[in-house]
């Protein structure tokens, strides 16, 4: 079985965690390195975005990747922009859909055409990006693609930041501040913990704690169904709780999987992170 792990490069331990997954699971390890500008929107960060494709080339030595594909905008989009585009619906309409429109767009056409040139395949995504994981596995549903979409752990630093190839954006204090992010959820979470069921409560919490740090700006917040990503009126199930953070000029996203089974609250952290004490 060939696995691919699509990424944009200047590659950081969680997509390493991604490439072991595949190595673990599949006789040929493919990692594709594209910055795809069809999901960059016009006063984002395409200009500016991270590369370094000698440091890639070595983390995926280091893995045992096989076959690494770094395909030029033309090889890609021998027409720019393309005229045949792939539109999820729905999951696309919230959260960072709603924050990046066309987004979204650009991923699944991307994501559709590097599986086309691959075929047959497990794919890994990491769930640091639980909305793109969610469209692009419901994407090979719709489509008949023969991939299997794989969802891998979110990988933080021990502060609990996110691992993130734009926090090489952050300055010193915004460096510092960012990890204040994990602790506004971890706060949400431990509200759900406490009994909290309502989602308005845990959403105005967790907002209110990031907008105590100066540095940081809130995009959204939210609680919502980990399957349809549509919104709640009462926490219950399998839930995300989502935010999108700007720190400076740079966006953040992070997320916790919280599941409520009767009385039990389960919470998924993601690894790498340390708690304190
Ligand atoms: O997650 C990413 O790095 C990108 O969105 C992806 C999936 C490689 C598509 O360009």
């Amino acid at each position: 079985m060939v696995g691919v792990v699509p990424t944009m490069g200047f590659l950081h331990v969680g997509h390493r965690s991604l490439m072991a997954a595949a190595r673990n699971e599949c006789g040929l390890v493919v990692v594709t390195i594209f910055v795809n500008p069809l999901q960059f929107g016009p006063n984002e960060d395409l200009d500016r975005y991270p590369r370094d494709l000698d440091g890639d080339l070595s983390a995926c030595a280091a893995e045992g990747v096989d076959i690494v594909f770094t395909p030029s905008v033309h090889e890609l989009y021998p027409m720019y922009p393309p005229a045949t585009t792939v539109h999820v619906e729905g999951l696309t309409d919230s959260l960072c859909g709603f924050s990046r429109p066309g987004h979204f767009d650009g991923v699944t056409t991307v994501v559709t055409k590097l599986f086309a040139i691959i075929g047959e395949s497990r794919a890994y995504f990491g769930r640091k990006d639980a909305q793109q994981l969610a469209v692009i596995r419901r994407m090979a549903t719709d489509l008949c693609l023969p991939v299997t979409v794989v969802g891998c752990p979110l990988v933080r630093e021990a502060d609990g930041l996110a691992k993130s190839s734009r926090n090489a954006y952050l300055d010193a204090d915004q460096r510092s501040a960012a990890p204040r992010i994990f602790g506004a959820i971890r706060e949400g979470v431990a509200m759900i913990v406490g009994g909290t069921r309502d989602p308005h409560a845990v959403v105005a919490s967790i907002a209110a704690a990031i907008a105590e740090i100066p540095e940081l700006r809130v995009d959204y917040v939210a609680v919502c169904d980990a399957a349809s990503l549509g919104s709640l009126e009462r926490l219950d199930g399998e839930m995300l709780i989502a935010v999108a953070v700007f720190c400076g000029p740079t966006r953040l996203i992070d997320n916790v999987a919280v599941s409520i089974v009767g009385s039990e609250v389960i919470s998924d952290f993601g690894s790498g992170w340390v708690p304190e004490g």
